[in-house]
């Protein structure tokens, strides 16, 4: 086998969902490529992205879609979820209403995949300390009384960006 024919063994499929402007497509920027946009545009549609990632000194790759919080331009729901292993439900620790919108997110993810995806709850936005809405206590509880991972994460600054991804693909692998 070639190196890509390794790889290929491991390639996961994860989801990124959340409220429109929770940050998902520069959790993803950020993740794959190391960029920002301060002014990003609303995500139309579906994109993906495939990263490399070495977990355990094994090369896997995690296929990561994103697509719009927006209902309007959101592509066809089942699709997307079809085949994915792990989720991140992310909320804007600035906003508190993305944080009642979990619920919501969590109830999309069960009924259009398995139920058990590996799933991080994020709570982005973490550099916006003056602006808080959702204290850490509340993303946690949330987080264990649902059965996730709990991380806050900047995309920004980028904290936390790369352990949430991780946090993921090693409870898949
Ligand atoms: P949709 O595609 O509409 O669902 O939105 P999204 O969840 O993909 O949000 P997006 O990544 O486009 O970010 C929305 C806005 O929040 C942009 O202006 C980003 O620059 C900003 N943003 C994203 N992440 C962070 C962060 O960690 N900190 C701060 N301060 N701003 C962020
Ligand atoms: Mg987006």
């Amino acid at each position: 086998y070639s190196e890509d024919d390794k790889s290929e063994d491991y390639l996961f499929k994860i989801v990124l969902i959340g409220d429109s402007a929770v940050g998902k497509s520069n959790l993803l920027a950020r993740f794959a490529r190391d960029e920002f946009y301060p002014n990003s545009k609303s995500t139309i549609g579906v994109e993906f992205q495939t990263q490399k990632m070495d977990i355990n000194g094994k090369e896997i790759k995690a296929q990561i879609w994103d697509t719009a919080g927006q209902e309007r331009f959101r592509a066809v729901t089942s699709a997307y979820y079809r085949g994915a292993v792990g989720a991140l439900l992310v909320y804007d620790i600035s906003r508190r209403q993305t944080f009642h919108s979990i619920g919501r997110w969590l109830n999309e993810l069960h009924t259009h995949s398995d139920m058990n995806v590996a799933t991080i709850l994020v709570g982005n936005k973490s550099d916006l300390k003056d602006l808080r809405e959702v204290s850490t206590a509340e993303g946690k509880a949330l987080a264990e009384a649902q059965g996730l991972f709990f991380m806050e994460t900047s995309a920004l600054d980028s904290s936390n960006v790369a352990a949430a991804f991780e946090t993921v693909v090693k409870e898949i692998y």
